[in-house]
């Protein structure tokens, strides 16, 4: 990597360029921030350790040219020390991290390697980007938070390689996509792409199902059939749900994986495949290895890589491009988000993660009247999350109150004698609770 150093004291320049060109690094440095842009104008530099106080240009403005004319380059920038208002300033125009001064040198180390490894992923990002586009795979993979672009590097990585991996993450994160995403970016791509729901099998069909069976080989098998090991072949096997898998069948599916053979049921002929295995979880193998609910053999056999797919919660960041893709698919004309209604939904804490925010998309579009989405025209659960998040017990019980009378009166379409009576409470307290908190029906209704 190569780093340009911008500091007017000598000795601090001096003392990070022979650390840095000690660790390796190709190293510039310039003794101000003029001399730090003319240098910046002429070499591409990757990185730029800027010192806050220069007295020609300042480091804020320096960051900030060097941003305009770039900003894939990276910065850190080094302040006074006890200065965090400058430093959060100074995150805010773009530099990676700040340090204090003194400069701990091993800090300093460690932060160039972070930035390393996200010049890394990045270019990664790009490389999966331009696949994306240039082939035009029938998936959209939305999202360009930080998490998601490391989950994207990673599936690019391992995607050229026959190693198994397995994609853990929440419910509804998008495990199934990536997984599909990794079989169009794998060397097997040509081959198919086999799903098996590894909890939805039944004891008795399980080895039938993987492995096949010969005619005449059970009651009921009246010919022969391919299992879906021997579908997969030489495409990807996606073994769905695995944590569910029961425990005694897991060492029939340990030995495909162990000696990449298998024979239909009834028959002697062994047969290898050679599938790519792909398997997701929503649950904690781990741990279940732990507590002897998952093997811990079939456990190593198909972690040899892991990605995992963080909540939603964790990347806020992406739901404006995800509320953008699902209004695009699921909209029959034009509509928008209004700011106040953008703003609720990401507060909003998603347990059911991307699937959930889908869906409440579909449903707000379907029901919306006009072509804007407004706060009233999104679900109870969304609108009241925050209410009935924060504050003291009173105010939790009350944002809870007013959630059950609005929902109650939204079953009963405002017509209060039902919503009082569904609630248990006498027309005349709904009126003065109505009040009290302010209450109104929304215009749409
Ligand atoms: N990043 C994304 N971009 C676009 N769509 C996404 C993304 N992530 C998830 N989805 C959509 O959300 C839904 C759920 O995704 P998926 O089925 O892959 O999740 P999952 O992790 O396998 O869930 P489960 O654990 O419930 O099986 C799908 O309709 C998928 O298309
Ligand atoms: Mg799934």
């Amino acid at each position: 990597m190569n780093i340009l150093i911008a500091d007017d004291e000598k000795m601090q320049r001096d003392m990070l360029k022979n650390f840095l060109l000690k660790k390796g690094y190709d190293v510039k440095t310039a003794s101000n921030g003029k001399k730090a842009l003319s240098m910046f104008s002429k070499h591409p530099f990757q990185l730029v350790l800027l010192d806050h106080k220069m007295p020609d240009i300042n480091g804020d403005k320096v960051l900030a040219k060097i941003k305009k004319n770039n900003p894939l380059t990276h910065a850190i920038m080094i302040t006074a020390y006890g200065s965090i208002n400058t430093a959060v300033e100074t995150m805010k125009l773009g530099a990676d991290d700040f340090l204090e001064k003194p400069v701990d040198l091993l800090q300093l180390l460690d932060r160039i390697q972070i930035i390393e490894q996200r010049i890394i992923i990045e270019k990664e990002v790009i490389d999966v980007t331009k696949i994306l586009k240039t082939q035009k795979l029938p998936i959209k993979f939305i999202g360009r938070s930080q998490p998601i672009k490391e989950v994207l590097s990673m599936a690019h990585r391992i995607a050229a390689t026959p190693w198994a991996v397995l994609i853990r993450g929440e419910t509804g994160t998008g495990k199934e996509l990536i997984a599909r995403l990794g079989h169009l970016l794998s060397t097997v791509k040509d081959g198919s792409f086999t799903e098996v729901n590894c909890g939805a099998i039944p004891d008795n069909l399980f080895e039938s199902e993987l492995f096949g069976h010969e005619k005449g080989a059970f009651t009921g098998a009246s010919s022969t059939r391919k299992g879906k090991f021997e579908l997969a072949k030489n495409g990807t096997i996606f073994l769905d749900e695995i944590g569910e898998m029961p425990l005694h069948l897991q060492p029939k599916l340990l030995r495909v994986l162990q000696e990449n053979k298998i024979s239909k049921i009834g028959s002697e002929k062994e047969i290898s495949v050679n599938v790519r295995i792909v398997a997701a979880t929503n649950r904690n193998l781990k741990k279940m290895t732990r507590l002897g609910l998952f093997r811990e053999d079939l456990f190593y056999r198909l972690n040899v890589f892991d990605i995992e797919i963080p909540p939603l919660r964790h990347r806020k960041e992406d739901i404006p491009d995800l509320v953008d893709f699902f209004l695009k698919r699921f909209n029959l004309k034009p509509v928008a988000f209004d700011p106040d209604a953008m703003s609720t939904l990401i507060k909003y804490d998603f347990p059911g993660n991307v699937r959930e925010l889908e869906h409440i998309i579909q449903r707000t579009v379907t029901l919306i009247r006009g072509n804007r989405v407004k706060v009233s025209d999104l679900p109870p659960e969304i609108r009241f999350h925050k209410a009935s998040c924060q504050g003291s017990l009173t105010k939790k019980m009350e944002a809870l109150e007013q959630e059950m009378i609005i929902l109650s009166m939204e079953k009963h379409a405002w017509v209060q004698t039902q919503a009082a009576e569904s609630l248990g409470i006498s027309e005349r307290v709904l009126r003065y609770k109505i009040k009290k908190h302010k209450i109104k029906k929304p215009e749409q209704i």
